[in-house]
């Protein structure tokens, strides 16, 4: 099997602000995702699980152990370089959007092609096709404000694909979303693994969601246990 991402003893503190007390996050999570599949890991509120995410797609450094993308070891990279390899490999799906409030949903979607580099016209052209996927494209105008909270949340999964990234981590990419809306994010997301291989991690409380993916993990306690 093709390992793409590996997670070794990871271990995750966060310092009080008096720095006296450190509160153990994560406390020795292993994990192995095979190129092409699809991850859930579910846990209760406050467990780690954006934690877990954000240290897998190098957003946030763990205090022990290490995150290997293929043969790149994320420890290895500057903050700089670590910034260019997200924006090579990954999409991100945030739990709370993180769009941009001063520009527009195309604009918005845009933003990861801008930063790699492209003319101005295949991007926005690539990115309109992405929020048709969506059934957006009549909102590509509007700032993130003009948004419901559904719509953002597709914009920020449009956003996350703009680079054709071979690894998507998404967090609660449905929590916000009516049913109709959760089925086609889903079909959407799955149907990119179908033809494209993508692979994708995702946290989600919803366990119908999490009982579709190829993989199950738990985050209870610091530690990630497969769920099969
Ligand atoms: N920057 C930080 N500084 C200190 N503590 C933090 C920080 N970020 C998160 N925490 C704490 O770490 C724990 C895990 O947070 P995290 O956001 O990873 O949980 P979660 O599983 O994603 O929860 P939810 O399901 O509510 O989104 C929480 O108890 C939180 O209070
Ligand atoms: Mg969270």
């Amino acid at each position: 099997m093709d390992t793409l991402l590996q997670a070794v003893n990871l271990i995750k503190d966060y310092k009080s602000k008096d720095g006296i007390s450190t509160l153990r996050v994560l406390d020795g999570v292993d994990i192995s995702i095979t190129r092409g599949s699809i991850v859930s890991i579910t846990g209760a509120s406050g467990s780690g699980k954006s934690t877990l995410l954000h240290i897998l797609g190098g957003l946030d450094r763990p205090t022990i152990g290490d995150v290997l993308f293929r043969q790149t070891n994320l420890n290895d990279l500057s903050d700089d370089n670590l910034a260019g390899f997200r924006n090579k490999n990954l999409g991100f799906i945030f739990q709370f959007h993180h769009l941009l409030p001063e520009f527009t949903a195309i604009e918005n979607v845009m933003m990861p092609g801008l930063i790699g580099g492209g003319s101005l016209d295949e991007l926005r052209g690539k990115a309109l096709e992405l929020l048709r996927k969506f059934s957006l494209d009549n909102r590509q105008d509007h700032r993130p404000s003009e948004l419901s909270g559904g719509e953002q949340q597709r914009v920020a999964a449009a956003r996350a694909l703009m680079n054709d990234p071979d690894l998507i981590l998404a967090d609660e990419p449905t929590g916000n979303l009516d049913d109709k809306n959760t089925e086609g994010m889903l079909d959407l997301l799955f149907s990119l693994r179908d033809q494209d291989g993508m692979t994708l991690v995702m946290v989600t409380h919803d366990l119908k969601i999490a009982d579709r993916c190829d993989e199950q993990f738990v985050l209870h306690k610091g530690q990630l246990r497969s769920n099969e």
